[in-house]
């Protein structure tokens, strides 16, 4: 049987119509969630992971609008919803977690006041039930001694506590889809593991989530399925399996060699060479072509498209076929 999909997104397309020219952030991008699973969509700064987790909420900032493409949740396209229907879903159905967990919390009021308004915003409780759920939260983001901690306010927390009081509160309303968009970035890598080993824990509860990160190595032990995307485009999608054995796409290649902790063979972590491309006038072709060190002619006339090269696994590089038969002599 297929895997059922929670979210479909088609040929996503959303821009950014500044004064310098129109940005585009998220050129086309076509990706699915399946039940349960988390899917990691990588890609280096400025590639349009956050800018599609704003859309999938559409809650993209001014001067950005989606022009076009399908972001069907559980069925509807979240495209033809009006804003009330929005908010319905926003939190409930589909919550989000940002790189920056202070901005969601109010400096004025204690956590647990913040948690339990969530709560009730959504849920028919009362205070003293809110609460219970709110001190229930926090044991499940696995906060030591929930009852005393949960009276705190943010000035008394570290970076870390902010960060699971963050997802405690996006998981406040059950949701069935949560983005995490970049959880771990910045936190010290202690905080950061315990964080990805909570979010390992989370996938037990069965919701689907897309892990969000410009590190390979934060989603090796966490996604079931990778998407990598580079400049508003997709290049390769796979298990998490084939992309950290047998990555086709030179682009995810050059990912991993850039993971400072990834178990495959590797000597020193590489800084990729060149920088993204800025967005408003775009390379022809593939986008990466002129950061490739295997770009023929070709690459910068031709938009590749993704093709599955073997089951479950997709590349958009018109050399993918050529660098699946040669893995052994293609070297990087
Ligand atoms: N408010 C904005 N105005 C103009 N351009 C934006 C805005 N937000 C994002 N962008 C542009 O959209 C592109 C994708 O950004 P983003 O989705 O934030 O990347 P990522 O999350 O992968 O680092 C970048 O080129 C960025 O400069
Ligand atoms: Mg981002």
């Amino acid at each position: 049987m297929a895997p059922r999909e929670i979210l479909k997104i088609e040929n996503l397309t959303t821009y950014f119509y500044t004064w310098a020219g129109v940005v585009k952030a998220v050129d086309g991008i076509s990706l699915d969630v399946r039940e349960g699973e988390t899917l990691g969509l990588v890609g280096e700064s400025g590639s349009g992971k956050s800018v599609t987790a704003l859309s999938i909420l559409r809650i993209v900032p001014m001067p950005g609008r989606i022009i076009g493409g399908k972001i069907i949740y559980k069925g509807e396209n979240l495209l033809e919803k009006t804003e009330d229907e929005m908010q319905q879903i926003r939190g409930k159905e589909i919550a989000y977690i940002s790189q920056d967990p202070a901005t969601s919390l109010n400096p004025v009021f204690s956590i647990a006041d913040q948690l339990t308004e969530v709560i009730r915003r959504h849920q028919n409780v009362t205070k003293e039930e809110a609460l219970k759920k709110a001190i229930e939260l926090f044991r499940l983001v696995e906060i030591a001694d929930p009852e005393i901690k949960i009276w705190n306010y943010p000035h008394q927390l570290s970076g870390g506590m902010k960060q699971r009081i963050a997802i405690a509160r996006a998981l406040s309303c059950q949701p069935n889809l949560l983005l995490a968009d970049e959880p771990t970035t910045n936190l010290d890598v202690t905080i950061q593991a315990q964080i990805l080993e909570l979010m390992k824990n989370l996938k037990k509860l069965g919701m689907s989530m897309i892990l969000i990160t410009h590190d390979m190595g934060v989603v090796a032990g966490v996604a079931d399925r990778i998407n990598v995307m580079y400049a508003g485009r997709v290049c390769e999608v796979a298990s998490t399996k084939t992309i950290f054995r047998n990555p086709v796409h030179p682009y995810s290649r050059a990912l991993l060699e850039a993971v400072s902790h990834v178990t495959v063979k590797r000597v020193q972590p590489k800084i990729i060479p060149g920088a993204i491309p800025n967005l408003i006038s775009p390379p022809s072709g593939c986008r990466f072509h002129p950061r490739c060190d295997f770009a023929a002619a070709e690459c910068a006339a031709v938009v590749p498209q993704l093709v599955e090269i073997e089951p479950e696994h997709y590349v958009a590089c018109i050399r993918a076929k050529e660098f699946m038969e040669n893995v052994k002599e293609v070297k990087l």
